[in-house]
């Protein structure tokens, strides 16, 4: 189907599996788990990265393609100068030790965001691990940092306006399809399943345009916790759902027992 200025960039049906393509996970919940083991907020934030590695592991296993986290918002820099110290800290040093590991493994990184906030070092660090690990295919992996929801659609939107200024675009023209070639997520796929864990219901500003019509899945498992069978559990979940991107659940499975002839 081609597509007109203004179609909605969820009028495409996508071709859906029992899997999910591109799973994004808001990692909650850190600092609830050191309280309650007595220990400083840190070692949450050090502990969740078992997590990480464990969910990196699982969607290689299972061949999902593209895996997003969000480790650091907008608005974290609002927490005590000291926890956002520490969590710079343990970002560089996660940067530096395992950008190697990520490459002998076949992962491609990404780190998304407002990235000139960050220290020097952490900005070397970044374009070094994306540029080692540019052409690896086993999984993209995406890290969002300071990266919020209304902050990338505005630099979307300032790029378009830029366009149109130097008559590239017409304002008449723009549509959809120019905001989302300029999100920071331009290269990734729209996500299929949300996870959030630590038992909040809410996005947190994390990726507000491209979350249209993917499937939320909330779990009390404070991030630490988030096992291999957490995982399970969330893609189970997903795997029973009806997508219908705005039809009826006949017509989804219609179009599915055409596919399956
Ligand atoms: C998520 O865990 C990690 C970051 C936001 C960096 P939290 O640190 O928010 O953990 P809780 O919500 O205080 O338990
Ligand atoms: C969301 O967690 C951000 C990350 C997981 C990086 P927060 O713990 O910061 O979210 P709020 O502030 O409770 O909504
Ligand atoms: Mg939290």
């Amino acid at each position: 189907m081609t597509k007109q200025p203004h179609d909605s960039s969820t009028q495409v049906v996508p071709d859906i599996g029992l899997l999910p393509a591109h799973v994004v996970i808001i990692m909650d919940g850190n600092g609830r788990w050191a309280r309650r083991n007595d220990l400083p907020r840190i070692a949450g934030h050090r502990r969740g990265l078992e997590s990480v590695r464990s969910v990196v592991k699982k969607c290689i296993d299972k061949g999902i393609p593209y895996l997003t986290l969000f480790a650091f918002s907008s608005e974290n820099w609002r927490r005590p100068p000291a926890e956002v110290q520490l969590l710079m800290d343990l970002f560089a040093n996660t940067l530096e030790s395992k950008a190697r590991k990520l490459h002998e493994n076949g992962i491609c990184l990404r780190v998304v965001g407002d990235t000139t906030r960050f220290s020097s070092k952490i900005r070397m660090l970044i374009n070094r691990a994306e540029h080692l690990t540019h052409d690896n295919k086993k999984l993209n992996l995406t890290i969002a940092a300071n990266y919020g929801g209304r902050w990338d659609i505005s630099q979307a939107c300032q790029k378009v306006a830029s366009e149109v200024s130097s008559g590239e675009l017409t304002a008449d023209s723009v549509g959809e399809h120019d905001i989302q070639r300029h999100l920071s997520t331009r290269f990734l796929p729209e996500p299929d399943l949300l996870i959030r864990t630590g038992g909040e219901q809410r996005i947190s500003n994390f990726l507000l345009w491209q979350l249209a019509y993917t499937e939320l899945y909330f779990t009390e498992t404070l991030w630490p916790d988030f096992n291999d069978e957490a995982f399970e559990r969330a893609l189970d979940s997903f795997a029973k759902r009806q997508r219908r991107f705005g039809q009826t659940g006949d017509q989804v499975l219609g179009s599915k027992q055409i596919k399956n002839a």
